[in-house]
C-alpha cells in the first residue's frame, strides 16, 4: 500500500497562531509526544526567527530520534546557516526553505520579478544541499500562482537538488477540485518530479483544509503537512488527527497508510491544548469533547443496541475514554434506565417511570444534567414507598 508521510508543523506554523507562545521545555514535551504519535517529520521552529526558537530547534534535534526534525528558513544564506547550526546534530538533518511564487506576493511582498524568484529559489536549494541531505522547498501561496510558472520553478528546484517540494494553499483559497488538479498537473508536467516527494500544506480559511488535503492525497501527494487540533495562522492549518483518522476509516477509498499511532491522538491533542492554552471547540471532529457524546433518545437507543448505528469512529481508536450517553431533554427512557442500572439502582418499572418523568421536567429547566441530579431523583424514588 502507498505510504503517505505526516509532516507536523504544530511547533512552527501552529505556534504562529495569534496568542500562542511556547517555551523550549514545552516545545520539547510536545515534540516527544509527536514522536510517540509516530509523525514522520517534526517542524520544530524557525531557527533564524529568535534565539529562543533556535534553542528549541537545536534541543529537539538532539532529543528526537524516531522522527525527522526540520526547521523553517527563508531563501537566504544567513537563514540556512543558522538552520544548519541548529539542526546539524539531528539524526537526518532536514531543512524547509520557502519562497513565494504568486504574482501578488512576488510583486508586492518580495518586490522581485519571476526570474529573480527562480534564481533565488535555485541558489538557496543548491546552497542548502551543501549541508543538508534532505531539503524541502515550498512555493508559498502556490494555489494563487500561475500554474505554468509553478511547474517551471519546481522543475528548477528539483534540478538544483530539492528532495521534497511543497505546494501550500497558504491562504486557504483553493477548492478540493482545484487543489487536487494542481497535484495531478504537476505530477504530469514537471520533469524529475517522480524523484522527489510532493507535499500538501493546507490552511483552513474557508473550512476546506481537510477536504483539500485529502484531494491532494487522491492525486498523488506523498506527504501532508498540518498541526494538532488544527492550530495555526488565522483559521489554522489542517488538523492532522482528522487526516490520520479519515485515511484509516476510509482506507479502501484512499488506499494509503501512515505511521501514525492512532491511540496516541487524544493524549497529543490534550497536551497541545494545555500547553498552548488553545481550547478545542466541543464539536471539533475526532478530538472535541462532544465527538463521542450522544444526547437524543433515538440516537441513544441505537447506540445501546449497536454502537455502529451512530459512531463511525470508536473513542478507543484514538485513545479516548468510552462513549458518553449524555442525559438531557432529548434523551429517552432506554438510556435513562441504562444509566440508573450503571449507578447501582434496581428500581421497579413504576418507580423508574416516576423518576423519568421528574428527570424530563428537570431537563427542561436545566442545561446540563449532572450525576448528582440523577442521584437525587433516583434516591428519591428508591426511598419512596
Ligand atoms: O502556509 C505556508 O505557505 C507556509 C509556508 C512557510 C510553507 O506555512
Ligand atoms: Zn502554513
Amino acid at each position: 500500500m502507498r505510504k503517505v508521510d505526516i509532516f507536523d508543523t504544530t511547533l512552527r506554523d501552529g505556534e504562529q497562531s495569534a496568542g500562542i507562545n511556547l517555551n523550549t521545555a514545552e516545545k520539547i514535551e510536545i515534540a516527544r509526544q509527536l514522536e510517540r504519535l509516530g509523525v514522520t517529520i517534526i517542524e520544530s521552529g524557525f531557527p533564524a526567527a529568535s534565539p529562543g526558537d533556535f534553542d528549541a530547534v537545536k534541543r529537539i534535534a538532539g532529543t528526537v530520534k524516531n522522527s525527522i526534525v526540520t526547521g523553517l528558513a527563508r531563501s537566504v544564506k544567513s537563514d540556512i546557516d543558522r538552520s544548519w547550526e541548529a539542526l546539524r546534530g539531528a539524526e537526518q538533518p532536514h531543512i524547509h526553505i520557502f519562497l513565494a511564487t504568486s504574482p501578488i506576493h512576488m510583486e508586492h511582498k518580495l518586490m522581485k520579478t519571476p526570474d529573480q524568484v527562480v534564481e533565488a529559489a535555485v541558489e538557496s536549494v543548491k546552497y542548502a544541499r551543501r549541508f543538508f541531505p534532505l531539503v524541502q522547498w515550498s512555493a508559498e501561496d502556490a494555489s494563487r500562482s500561475d500554474l505554468e510558472f509553478l511547474a517551471h520553478i519546481i522543475g528548477k528546484v528539483v534540478e538544483a537538488g530539492a528532495t521534497t517540494v511543497n505546494i501550500p494553499d497558504t491562504v486557504g483559497y483553493a477548492t478540493p477540485q482545484e487543489y487536487g488538479d494542481m497535484f495531478r498537473y504537476l505530477k504530469e508536467n514537471v520533469k524529475g518530479i517522480d524523484k522527489v516527494k510532493l507535499s500538501a500544506h493546507c490552511h483552513n480559511d474557508l473550512g476546506m483544509a481537510t477536504a483539500n488535503t485529502l484531494a491532494a492525497i487522491e492525486n498523488g501527494a506523498d506527504q501532508v503537512e498540518g498541526t494538532i487540533n488544527g492550530i495555526g495562522e488565522r483559521a489554522g492549518n489542517v488538523a492532522l488527527e482528522e487526516i490520520a483518522v479519515a485515511l484509516h476509516i476510509r482506507k479502501p477509498v484512499y488506499g494509503v497508510e501512515t505511521t501514525i499511532n492512532l491511540h496516541e491522538i487524544k493524549r497529543t491533542s490534550q497536551l497541545v491544548s494545555q500547553l498552548t492554552g488553545s481550547l478545542i471547540q466541543p464539536n471539533k471532529a475526532v478530538v472535541g469533547k462532544n465527538a463521542f457524546a450522544h444526547e437524543s433518545g433515538i440516537h441513544q437507543d441505537g447506540m445501546l443496541k449497536n454502537p455502529l448505528t451512530y459512531e463511525i469512529i470508536t473513542p478507543e481508536l484514538i485513545g479516548d475514554a468510552a462513549t458518553e450517553l449524555v442525559l438531557g431533554k432529548h434523551s429517552g427512557r432506554h438510556a435513562f434506565k441504562d444509566r440508573a442500572i450503571k449507578m447501582g439502582f434496581d428500581l421497579s418499572e413504576e418507580k423508574l417511570n416516576n423518576a423519568f418523568i421528574e428527570f424530563k421536567k428537570l431537563a427542561d429547566r436545566k442545561k446540563a444534567i449532572v450525576e448528582e441530579d440523577l442521584m437525587v431523583l433516583l434516591t428519591d424514588q428508591q426511598i419512596h414507598d
